[in-house]
C-alpha cells in the first residue's frame, strides 16, 4: 500500500512538472492547466485514502463549501480584475498553511521532534506574513488601500526590528515548546510584518509583489509539508515556490528593477508622483476614423501594441479585423507584447490567441524593438506606460529603466486611447506629443471597429 502511494504521488508531481512546463506557452497552456489539474486530483484522493482521516464528511462540506465559493469567484471575475483574484488566493494559501501549523502546534502537545516544531514555526511566519501582506496587495489592486508607495521614517529599521524579534521568539518556542503566547505573538508578528513590507511598494511594481507573495504562498505550504510529513506537499510547495520566484525575475527584468529595489519601495510616493507630473504642456495632434484609416492605406508596415486599453474595451476582437483587413491589402502586420503590459503575466498573448490571432504574428519586447525603425505606423491600443519614452530618457521618472517599446521609433505612431489620462504608473506620456504622433481618440472597440469599416470601405 505505501508503495502505491507513492507511486501515485510521484504521478502526480511528474503530471505538476509537466503541466507547469506547458503553461510557459499559450498554445500548450490549456492541456498543461489540464495535466496540473489532473495531477492535483491524484494527489487529494490519494492524500485522502492514505492519511487517517478523522471525519470525511467535515472534508466533504469544506470541500463543496470552497470548491462553489471559488466556483463562483471565477466565473464572476472580469479578466481585469484577475491579479487581485491571485492576490486573494495566495493570501487564502499562506493562511491556510499558517493554520495547519498551528493546528499541529496544539495537536503535539507541547512535546514534538526538532524538526517538525523548527517547520511549525516557519510555517506560521511564512504563512501569516503571506496572509495579510497578500491582503494589502489585493486591497491596493482593488482600490481599497492606496496604490501609492507609503513611506515613513525609520521604517527599514522598524521592519528589520520587528523580524529580528520575530526570529528571536520562534528560537525560544524552539527550545521550549510550551511557551504559547510566543507563538501567537509570532503569528500576530508575522500579519504586521506582512502588511508592513507591502505598504510600501506601489504603483506598477505591483505585479512583482503579487508573484512573489505567490512564490511564499508555495514556500509555506512546503514547510507544512515538513510538519505533516507529507512528500507531496513539499513537492507541490516547492515548485509553486520556485516558479514564483522565476516569474518574479522575470517581471523585475521586464521593469529594469532589482528585487530589493522593488521590495524596499523604490516606487514613487504620491507626494514625488505630483512633483513629476504636469511639467510641461503637451500639445498634440489627433485623427479621426477616416484619416486614420488613409494612413494605414498608404503604409506597408504596422506593428501593433496593444496594452491594458484593449483588455477594458474588450477589443481584441476588433483587432484581429483591423489585422486581416490590413492583410488583405498586402501591409505586413506583427503584434508586440511588453511582459508586463495589462495587468498580468501573458495577459496580451491570452486575449490575442482568444481572438485567434496566430502566435507567430506576436513578438516579444527584446525580438521585435529593433523592427521599429523600419515600420511604417506603430499603432498603440490602449497601451501607455510600457511604450513611455520617459522610460529611456527622464532620469527622474518613477518609471526610468524599464525597457518600453520603441513605437516613437516607427515613422508614425497612431495612440489610440479614450482621453489624455495617465497609464497605471499615474504619470504623464511626452510621446503622445512627438511631431511623429497622432492620437486617435476613442473606446478601442468603437473606435477600431469604426477604422476597420473605414478601411473596408475605401477597398
Ligand atoms: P497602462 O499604462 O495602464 O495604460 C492603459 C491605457 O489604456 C490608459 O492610459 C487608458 O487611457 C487606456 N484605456 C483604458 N480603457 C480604455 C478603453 N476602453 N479604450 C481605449 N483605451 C483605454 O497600460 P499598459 O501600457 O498596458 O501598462 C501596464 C501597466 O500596468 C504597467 O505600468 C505595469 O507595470 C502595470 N501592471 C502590470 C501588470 C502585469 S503583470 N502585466 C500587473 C499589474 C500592473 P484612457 O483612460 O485615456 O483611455
Amino acid at each position: 500500500m505505501e508503495k502505491l502511494i507513492n507511486v501515485a504521488y510521484l504521478v502526480a508531481s511528474v503530471l505538476f512538472i509537466l503541466g507547469i512546463k506547458q503553461l510557459g506557452s499559450p498554445r500548450t497552456a490549456r492541456n498543461g492547466n489540464f495535466l496540473s489539474s489532473l495531477g492535483m486530483l491524484i494527489a487529494i484522493l490519494v492524500t485522502l485514502f492514505d492519511k487517517h482521516v478523522l471525519s470525511f464528511q467535515w472534508i466533504l462540506v469544506g470541500m463543496l463549501v470552497g470548491g462553489a465559493i471559488g466556483a463562483v469567484m471565477a466565473l464572476k471575475v472580469e479578466m481585469t480584475a484577475m491579479p487581485q483574484m491571485v492576490g486573494l488566493l495566495n493570501g487564502f494559501g499562506g493562511g491556510a498553511s499558517a493554520l495547519v501549523a498551528l493546528s499541529e502546534y496544539y495537536r503535539s502537545g507541547f512535546n514534538t521532534q526538532l524538526e517538525t516544531i523548527i517547520s511549525i514555526m516557519l510555517s506560521l511566519i511564512i504563512g501569516s506574513v503571506t496572509f495579510s501582506g497578500s491582503l494589502i496587495a489585493f486591497g491596493k489592486l482593488q482600490g481599497l488601500v492606496t496604490g501609492n508607495s507609503v513611506q515613513y521614517p525609520g521604517q527599514h529599521v522598524i521592519n528589520l526590528l520587528l523580524i529580528l524579534l520575530t526570529v528571536t521568539l520562534s528560537l525560544l518556542v524552539v527550545l521550549q515548546q510550551s511557551l504559547q503566547w510566543a507563538v501567537i505573538t509570532v503569528v500576530g508578528l508575522g500579519l504586521l510584518l506582512g502588511v508592513l513590507l507591502v505598504i510600501p511598494i506601489g504603483g506598477a511594481d505591483m505585479p512583482v509583489v503579487i508573484s512573489l507573495l505567490n512564490s511564499y504562498s508555495g514556500v509555506a505550504a512546503a514547510t507544512t509539508g515538513f510538519v505533516l510529513r507529507n512528500p507531496m506537499l513539499i513537492i507541490t510547495g516547492a515548485l509553486v515556490g520556485a516558479s514564483g520566484v522565476i516569474l518574479t525575475n522575470i517581471m523585475c527584468r521586464g521593469m529594469n528593477r532589482s528585487l530589493m529595489n522593488v521590495l524596499l519601495g523604490g516606487w514613487a510616493t504620491a507626494a514625488q508622483l505630483e512633483a513629476a507630473r504636469g511639467k510641461k504642456e503637451i500639445v498634440i495632434k489627433s485623427v479621426d476614423a477616416e484619416e486614420a484609416a488613409m494612413l494605414f492605406e498608404s503604409a506597408r508596415s504596422v506593428i501593433i501594441v496593444p496594452g491594458y486599453g484593449m483588455a477594458v474595451a474588450q477589443a481584441q476582437h476588433a483587432v484581429r479585423d483591423l489585422k486581416n483587413v490590413l492583410e488583405q491589402k498586402g501591409i505586413d502586420v506583427k503584434f508586440a507584447i511588453h511582459p508586463v503590459a495589462g495587468r498580468m503575466p501573458g495577459h496580451m498573448n491570452i486575449l490575442l490567441a482568444e481572438s485567434q490571432i496566430e502566435y507567430e504574428k506576436m513578438y516579444a519586447l527584446e525580438d521585435i524593438n529593433d523592427a521599429f525603425h523600419q515600420t511604417d505606423i506603430a499603432f498603440v491600443v490602449g497601451a501607455n506606460d510600457v511604450v513611455n519614452p520617459a522610460a529611456r530618457n527622464n532620469p527622474s521618472s518613477p518609471i526610468y529603466g524599464m525597457p518600453i517599446l520603441n513605437v516613437d521609433y516607427a515613422k508614425t505612431v497612431i495612440i489610440n486611447k479614450r482621453s489624455m489620462a495617465a497609464g497605471y504608473a499615474g504619470i504623464d506620456n511626452e510621446l503622445f506629443g512627438y511631431p511623429n504622433a497622432l492620437m486617435y481618440f476613442g473606446d478601442a472597440r468603437e473606435a477600431i471597429t469604426r477604422l476597420v469599416n473605414e478601411l473596408k470601405n475605401h477597398s
